[in-house]
């Protein structure tokens, strides 16, 4: 696994102009942000050793190099999701990339049911911590000593230092943008309005499907990781609403230009 890890970096290496400081995983609905980058030069993920296609509709996902004002970048368009059926390898696959190419920041973006009736559609929320709920973690298996320890410490996964640039980015931009736990699930299924309950209980304020295991294998690597989620719906049972993934993306879309604002001013800020 670590040779394929290596193997792909350095081939990312050798069509990258310089080495990107942080990568972005663009979550459903929040690709226009790469639209703001200069200089790209986009890979598209089945060029790539060990990134398979992803596969949402349309999409086989690409990796896009590009810089904001001095500082290089790179998205992840496209993630790999459990419920498509990926292993966990395979779904920290690019995260573990990143670590081996010379990035130093991860941030990971999604889209996310609200679950704290404070937060409404189209917010944009920092993940302050989350809970695995997926019943899987990545780092079952082997520990790979060269990327991190057997039993990681989890108390600061989403960095307090970057989440304080998150949150002072939005302030000079004059975003709102809240703060939160996020729970991972499994999926594909929306949950049932029990289960986000038990989440309320349990002290969650966001679900969502993705960010968990990439956090947790990032964070294990030594990647400086920050999470920010877009609330596009209510999580079930919180509103008499029926969940649907087209609405999902379209309410992503109609956040994607401030989203894309706040995460510039974060890049410049690093
Ligand atoms: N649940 C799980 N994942 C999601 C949701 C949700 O309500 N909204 C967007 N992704």
């Amino acid at each position: 696994m670590l040779d394929l890890i290596k193997q792909s970096a350095d081939f990312i290496k050798s069509e990258l102009p310089e080495t990107p400081k942080m990568a972005i995983t663009l979550g459903s609905g929040l690709g226009e942000f790469k639209k703001r980058l200069a200089d790209i030069k986009a890979i598209p993920y089945e060029n790539i050793i060990g990134f398979k296609r992803t596969s949402v509709a349309g999409h086989t996902g690409e990796l896009i190099f590009g810089k904001i004002g001095s500082t290089p970048v790179i998205c992840l368009s496209g993630r790999y999701h459990a419920y498509e059926g990926h292993d966990q390898d395979q779904i920290v696959f690019p995260a573990r990339v990143m670590k081996f190419l010379g990035v130093k920041y991860l941030l990971l973006t999604n889209a996310a049911g609200g679950i704290n009736t404070d937060y409404n559609p189209g917010d944009l929320v920092v993940i302050k911590d989350h809970i695995n709920m997926t019943g899987k973690n990545p780092l079952v298996g082997e520990n790979l000593e060269e990327l991190g320890p057997r039993f990681p410490d989890m108390s600061n996964a989403y960095n307090k230092d970057f989440r304080e640039i998150i949150n002072s980015a939005a302030s000079e931009c004059e975003i709102k943008i809240k703060s939160g736990v996020y729970v991972g699930v499994l999926g594909p299924t929306y949950e049932t309005p029990a289960e986000i309950r038990m989440f309320k209980t349990i002290g969650a304020d966001l679900v969502g499907m993705s960010t968990v295991p990439e956090a947790i294998a990032a964070h294990h690597c030594g990647l400086i990781v920050g999470g920010i989620s877009c609330v596009t719906n209510m999580a079930a049972g919180i509103k008499d609403e029926v969940l649907a993934h087209d609405d999902v993306k379209e309410q992503a879309k109609k956040v994607t230009e401030t989203f894309s604002t706040l995460v510039e001013k974060i890049v410049s800020k690093i």
